[in-house]
Parts: structure tokens; sequence; C-alpha cells
């Protein structure tokens, strides 16, 4: 953009013509540099590199026929757009709206839009589709292109021969100027209630858990395909990880875009395939496209699940490349008995026990569950949670561990309280059953 200077030595007046043409009139050339051209054009012409009288000519000729181009355009093509009634892009309607808006606002708009990148090749295109008056538009495009196509570039060449060096703050006044023309557009914008909204959300949706893992443990729900589609599609945003039950994973995956397919389990032998009626082998998932699996769940320990194979589904599932998400938790009774720290460690120790060999990149995930807290409604507080998971990350270091590792925190975290954890810097993200269920609440 800043290489306008060799840019206009380049091209000449004619150059400058056909883009000031193309911007004013051509679907094409809203991406065109135009106030900030016209407007260096002006400079250089007062440095005596053109003439500025043979520049502002070509420009208001350029502008105003490129408008008349677009609105031609526009009355040709429009009509034939909407002749289709109620198809599937346009609607008559809109056709009359651009009608009313013109015939009301016509003249305004048209000498506004000069000055707005991107509005000024669409708005004559617009007016002609709205059938305004030619005349009518005529007379507001010669003014418009008058303020536009001879005031920029007489701006330039008069602040060429009055300001000193001006060159040296060339940058500054282009950037002034891009500044000034796309305000309105942007005025326009924050005024309108509804279009703030959705871009508020549009940056709250990119940046609300940015850094953060949350995973929705699904478990055994829902009961259809149907409503696991939907769910998923309400979930599918940057940093999510949705975890259904095995029976959904393939046509999960095949819908998400942003979010990452987790499983919630998987069998605990290396095994390519052979007889294990009922299980689910990790390369079976890698298949699925299946990047994060679930180890240790409490509901699954209370099945019987040990911690000899926690530790092998550990191993199985880093070997295969995918990323353990290793669930440790105290019960209540352990807890009253000020057993929590002994308990998480010896879980810990156990799980990972296997792990001395792995050298490699692979990541791992814990995540501190108290059994007391989950599905109870009744969370531990932010504090302890993050008092564990520093334990957590301290005896992680005392066994010399090697493997980038995060610590999630897991036990009715809900739409409510998600950011009370999350605050924490140490804390790298939630793991949330029950209130996954209803996705969109977190958005
Ligand atoms: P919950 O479940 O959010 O329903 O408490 C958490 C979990 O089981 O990981």
């Amino acid at each position: 953009m800043f290489d306008l200077i060799p840019l206009i030595k380049t091209i000449g007046y004619l150059g400058i013509f056909g883009i000031v043409f193309a911007e004013s009139g051509l679907f094409i050339g809203f991406f065109l540099p135009g106030d900030s051209l016209i407007f260096t054009a002006g400079f250089l012409a007062s440095q005596g590199f053109l003439n500025i009288w043979n520049l502002v000519f070509l420009i208001f000729i350029g502008a105003v026929i490129g408008d008349s181009f677009g609105y031609a355009f526009g009355k040709k093509v429009g009509p034939m757009i909407f002749k289709r009634e109620d198809s599937f892009l346009f609607h008559k309607d809109n056709l009359n709206k651009a009608k009313v808006f013109y015939e009301k606002y016509g003249g305004k708009a048209i000498i506004l839009a000069r000055f707005m990148p991107g509005i000024r090749t669409f708005a004559p295109i617009l007016a002609g589709v709205g059938r305004m008056h030619y005349s009518k538009f005529l007379s507001f495009n010669i003014i418009g292109g008058a303020l536009w196509g001879i005031g920029l570039p007489l701006l330039g060449y008069y602040l060429g021969n009055v300001v000193p060096n001006i060159d040296r703050y060339i940058v500054l006044i282009v950037l002034f100027i891009i500044f000034i023309s796309v305000s309105p557009m942007i005025w326009h914008i924050l005024k309108d209630k509804n279009a703030r909204g959705r871009i508020l959300n549009a940056l709250r949706a990119k940046t609300k858990y940015a850094g953060k893992l949350i995973v929705f443990n699904w478990k055994m729900n829902p009961e259809t395909l149907e409503s696991a589609i939907d769910m998923a599609k309400k979930g599918d945003h940057k940093n999510i990880v949705i975890v259904p039950p095995f029976v959904f994973i393939e046509e999960i995956g095949k819908i998400i875009k942003k979010a990452k397919l987790g499983a919630q389990d998987l069998f605990y032998k290396d095994a390519g395939g052979g007889s294990f009626t009922g299980e689910i082998s990790a390369s079976e998932l890698i298949n699925l496209g299946v990047k994060y699996v679930i180890v240790g769940h409490s509901e699954r320990r209370a099945m019987g699940e040990s911690n000899e194979i926690i530790s092998s589904k550990i191993k199985t599932a880093l070997d295969n490349g995918l990323i353990p998400i290793l669930c440790v938790g105290e019960s209540l009774e352990q807890r009253n008995a000020g057993k929590t720290n002994e308990i998480i460690q010896f879980q810990l120790s156990t799980a990972l026990s296997n792990l001395k060999l792995i050298t490699s990149n692979f990541q791992l995930i814990i995540a501190y569950e108290p059994i007391w807290a989950i599905g109870t409604g009744n969370n531990c507080s932010p504090e302890d949670a993050l008092k564990m998971i520093e334990f957590i990350k301290n005896t992680l270091l005392t066994f010399n561990f090697k493997l980038p590792t995060k610590i999630l925190y897991g036990g009715s975290v809900n739409p409510e309280n998600i950011n009370d954890f999350l605050k924490y810097k140490e804390i790298d993200g939630v793991l949330v059953g029950g209130a996954s269920l209803n996705p969109e609440l977190f958005f």
C-alpha cells in the first residue's frame, strides 16, 4: 500500500484513470487503492512529476464514467437476478428496498459512497438495480466525482506545495486518509445495535477460551444421532474437544470444523485388531480422526478399572498418537480423611509408571476431578482446584516427567462458573460433563 509513489510513477495517467474507473463501477475493483492513490498522485504533481490539471481532469472523468458504468450494469443485470421470485440468494423485496432507499437518500448516498472504500464500488451498481432516476443519479454522480476526484488530488497538491519536506509524512497522511474514509462505515456499524452484537459475538467466539482447552464429555448421551449432530454443531468452536459416545464419533467427525474429536475410552492393549469383544482400539479411533481420549474417568474406575489398566491405556494412547486425558481425583471420604494429596500422588505415579521410555513430543493432559464434585452441582472451589493443580504440577516435577502436560479441572463446571476456573493461568482448561449437553450456553 505504501509503495504508491513507485506504482503511480509506473502506471502514469492511464493507469490512474483505469484504477479510478474500475474502482468506481466494476465489481472487481473494490480492493484497489482509491483515496490514498489519488491523494498521492496530487502530491506527486506538486513535485513536478505529473501535471495537476491533466490529473484531476482524468480522475474526475474516470470516476464519473465508472459510476455510470456501474449504474448501467446494475440496471441491466439487476432485474435479471431478481426475476425469479424468492430465489435462494435474492428476494424481490430487496430490489424494492434498494429502490426505496435510493428514492429517499439517493443523492446523499451516491456522494457519501465516493469516500467509502468498498461501498464506492457497489453504490452505483445498487442505484442501477434500484432504478434511481438517471438524471438524478448523474447529477449526484458528478458532484460526488468532483468532490472526491478533484478535491483529494488538489489537497495532495496543495499540501505538497506548502508543507516543507512533506514526503517525510506522506505515509502518515495516507494512513490518516484511509482512517477518515473508513470511519463513517465503522461508525455506522457501531451505531447499529444488531451489527455491534454480531461483531462482539464473533470476537468473543474467537477469543473466549483462547489458550485454554474445554473438553465436552457427553458420557452416555444423547440417545439419537440427530440430537448428537445438533449438539456438535452448537459446540463446534476453537479450543473445544467434543467427546461423544463411540457410536456417534464417525458422524460427528464429519461435521465439526473447528472443534477436535475425543473418545471416552480405548482398549488397553496396542492391538490392531483381535478377539476382544466390545472393545475399541487406539488405531480404530485414530482412523476416525480422534485426537484425544479420556482415560481413568472415575465413573470407569468405579466399574472396576484398575490403575494398572489405566497405565497401559495411557501408554497405548501415546504410542498410537492419541493425546490421553488422564482423570485423577479423590472421593469425599478420602478428602475428609485428609488423604487427597496421597491419593492423587498414587494415581499419578501408577498411571504414568509406563511412560519412562517415552521421550517423544506427545502431549499428556491430566484432569483433576474430585469425585464428590462430579455430576453433583457441587463444584470444587476454584481456589482449591488451583491448589490441587499446583500440587499435580509439582508431583510431576518430582517424577522427572518429560512430556508436555496440561492440567484441567473437572466437576460441575457450567457456563456460570467456567471463568472462575479459567481466570487462573495455571488452570489450562476444564472438563465438562452434564453442562456440555447444552453447548450453546458456553458461547
Ligand atoms: P460434570 O462431569 O461436569 O457433570 O460434573 C464432569 C466429568 O465427569 O468429567
